[in-house]
């Protein structure tokens, strides 16, 4: 496996081509100005999100901008309760921001569609009684995509892409954790959606299967180049799994800075370097905050 890919970021300006403006490590690396830079492929534009119940209103996230790239590995990394899950939700279209925007491919989301799929953290969701290929093939079915002769090839041509096809007609208790991760993403992909959503998958897994399944992200993403938003509470793994981060700060969620972090891979987790950037990301989510320091305390 390799991961080379991974130190070749921002991944949009390196696959055009494009010079890389002020894209270093440890500065803040907002939506760079330059006019050479592609147009984000997902824009979130100022949003707030709120919960209404009948006793009160929660403000989950307060006008947060982020622009995410064709082929980023973005991260959205914040402790619990900042909005994380939220923003996800809203990306998904499932949540209305109260204000702001959010534009996919020059289009404003409305609504959940086959455009935006959530990859689930339950890889052991997948149906056992239904082939790889059966499970892949089943979201373009259900959803009325494909018909079903279309549906299988598709599906297998996706398994072929993730490197399964040897594995299209096995079930999936045949297959390890790593595979059944690839066959959930692959499953994902068949709809060919614009952008995939990961939220906290590997948050319950022990640390030696959690890498594993990092690891089988990022070498998935190095042959097929898709475009992740991945939201964590883990400093490390936003380090190593994403080639840009947006840290939120506690309840509600603003984005604090964002920063490049293409040169890390799981390789360097041990590093001085790695351990250093760590420490700055930990030091940036607990400092206090500047606008809530300055309020009375209640
Ligand atoms: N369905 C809901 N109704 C009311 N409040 C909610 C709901 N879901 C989440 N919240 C609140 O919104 C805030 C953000 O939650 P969430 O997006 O789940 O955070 P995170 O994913 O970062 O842990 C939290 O304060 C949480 O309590
Ligand atoms: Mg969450």
């Amino acid at each position: 496996m390799t991961l080379v890919a991974k130190r070749d970021a921002p991944a949009a300006t390196q696959q055009r081509g494009l010079p890389v403006p002020g894209f270093r490590y440890g500065e803040e690396a907002r939506a760079p100005q330059a006019a050479s830079m592609p147009t984000p492929l997902l824009r979130i534009a100022g949003v707030s999100l709120e919960y209404r119940t009948p006793e009160r209103v929660i403000r989950a996230t307060h006008r947060v901008d982020i622009d995410v790239y064709e082929a980023d590995r973005f991260v959205l990394l914040g402790p619990s309760g900042c909005g994380k899950s939220t923003l996800l939700k809203a990306v998904a279209g499932f949540i209305p921001p109260i204000e702001g925007e959010i534009i996919l491919d020059g289009r404003p989301v409305r609504g959940p569609g086959p455009d935006r799929i959530v990859v689930f953290q339950e890889f052991d969701q997948l149906p056992p009684w239904k082939t790889v290929v059966q499970n892949v093939a089943f979201p373009l079915r259900a959803s009325g995509t494909l018909g079903r002769r279309e549906a299988e090839a598709r599906a297998r041509h996706t398994i072929d892409k993730v490197g399964l096809s040897r594995f299209a007609d096995s079930y999936p208790h045949q297959l390890s954790g790593g595979m059944k991760q690839r066959v959930a993403i692959a499953r994902a992909l068949a709809m060919q959606p614009k952008v995939l959503l990961m939220d906290e998958p590997f948050a319950a897994l022990d640390a030696l299967t959690r890498r594993k399944m990092q690891e089988e992200l990022l070498a998935l993403w190095d042959e097929i180049r898709f475009t992740l938003l991945f939201v964590t509470h883990s400093i490390e793994e936003a380090l190593a799994v994403g080639n840009r981060v947006a840290l939120l700060s506690a309840h509600p969620g603003r984005v604090r800075g964002e920063f490049n972090s293409h040169e890390f891979d799981l390789t360097s987790v041990g590093s001085s370097a790695f351990q250093a950037a760590v420490q700055r990301l930990h030091r940036r989510l607990f400092d206090a905050d500047p606008e809530t320091a300055a309020r009375p305390a209640l």
